[in-house]
């Protein structure tokens, strides 16, 4: 039964949850490459948690804000007209622990 849901997670979250965008404003962009970009970052897939448990990458339709597209958002805070190598700065900042949740 909780497979039928897809809100059900049956893995802990990671300290932080990145949901990157993959809806229309987003997708026409560029979502593919931040997409990249994040998941080379992070060693993960779309869907899996860092093996340290720091970060869980989510791929969601729309954030709600697609003037600002591409866009991802880690835990509550939104990151918009994001390029490749804005994702690594981020990426950067949030492993050295500089990115405030
Ligand atoms: S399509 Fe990405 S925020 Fe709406």
């Amino acid at each position: 039964m909780a497979t039928f849901y897809s809100q059900f997670r049956f893995e802990p979250l990671g300290k932080y949850l990145i949901k990157i965008c993959h809806g229309t404003a987003c997708h026409v962009n560029g979502s593919i490459k931040i997409a990249q970009a994040v998941m080379e970052e992070f060693g993960v897939r779309e869907g899996k948690t860092t093996e340290d448990g720091l970060v869980t990458l989510e791929r969601v339709a729309c954030l709600g804000c697609c003037s600002l597209a591409p866009v991802i958002m880690i835990n509550d805070k939104v990151y918009g007209k994001l390029t490749p190598d804005k994702v690594r700065k981020l990426a950067k900042k949030l492993k050295e622990g500089e990115l405030r949740d």
